[in-house]
């Protein structure tokens, strides 16, 4: 059995994984932590069985936690601060992470890598769990070499309660296809146009605009638009509710739990692609 440390079970992403966790006959969770809803009972939180009735530990008893609990794994989907605080935490004790909250800083993600070597203590970093968007990243990859002279644009959409644009997901489609055409994504992505004092400085040839777009209760639509002259393509995954990025994260949990290399794997090398 894994054992398994949640963070953040009243979000939205972290019930739904709580949820599939607790039912789950290869996982045993061990720990629960939260900002909110400190002391009350995981399963009723997430309104499902728990047969160990885990209660939520504050974030600032962490370290006790860990001592008491020993989890194998520890899952993150909350928000960048919150993730870099506590997986370094976790990644100190040697504990593997799963982590899917997006916003995260360079200096978090250096200082985390160089702890998966130090302790031996793999880690799956995505920006996007899902099988679709994986494939979709996949097949962006072939785009963009035939198109490479096309101009190519990213446009996301989610919930207005989403914390950070452009999306991970924007940012990982990016660089796909920077990789694949072979530039810098630093030197031609630019986030959303205005009109500046010049008119000139509107025209997008050489540059990957990202655009993102904040309405109701979206999950999650990238689209990524290659125009031509006279044609152009729309390549496009949308996500009609959490279970898929959810379903990823437990997929996520079990390669981890297998996992033999030192290093932050990706959803591809998890799925397999
Ligand atoms: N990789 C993927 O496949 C994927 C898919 C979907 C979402 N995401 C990412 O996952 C993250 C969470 O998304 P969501 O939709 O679940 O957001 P959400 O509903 O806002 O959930 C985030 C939760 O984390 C809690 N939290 C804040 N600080 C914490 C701490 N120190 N320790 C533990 N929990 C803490 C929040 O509590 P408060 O509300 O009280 O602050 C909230 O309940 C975002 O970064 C999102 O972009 C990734």
């Amino acid at each position: 059995m894994i054992k398994l440390l949640i963070f953040g079970p009243s979000g939205s992403m972290g019930t739904l994984i709580s949820k599939l966790a607790l039912k789950d006959g290869e996982i045993n969770v061990v720990g629960a932590c939260d900002v909110e809803k400190i002391g009350k009972k995981l399963g009723d939180i997430v309104s499902e069985n728990d047969p160990n009735d885990i209660i939520i530990s504050n974030t600032h008893e962490l370290d006790d936690l860990i001592n008491d609990t020993s989890p194998d794994i520890a899952i993150d989907f909350t928000i960048a601060e919150a993730t870099e605080k506590n997986c370094l935490i976790c990644v100190r004790h040697g504990i593997r992470c799963v982590i899917g909250t997006t916003g995260l800083s360079n200096e978090f993600l250096n200082q985390f890598k160089a702890l998966v070597l130090e302790k031996k203590a793999p880690a799956v970093i995505s920006s996007n769990m899902a099988t679709g968007v994986n494939v979709f990243f996949k097949m962006l990859s072939l785009l963009s070499k035939h198109l490479e002279d096309w101009d190519i644009e990213i446009i996301e959409t989610h919930h207005h309660r989403k914390r950070d644009s452009p999306s991970g997901t924007a940012l990982t489609a990016a660089k796909i296809v920077c990789d694949t055409i072979g530039c810098e994504l630093s030197d031609v992505v630019k986030y959303g146009r205005e009109r500046g004092p010049n008119k000139r400085e509107i025209g997008a040839k050489n540059e990957i605009g990202i655009h993102s777009i904040r309405a109701g209760d979206i999950v999650g639509d990238h689209t990524v638009l290659y125009a031509g002259s006279g044609e152009r393509i729309e390549f496009k995954h949308q996500a009609h509710n959490r279970n898929c990025f959810a379903t990823g994260a437990i997929k996520a949990i079990k390669f981890l739990a297998n996992a033999k290399e030192n290093k932050i794997y990706t959803t591809q090398e998890v799925l397999g692609l």
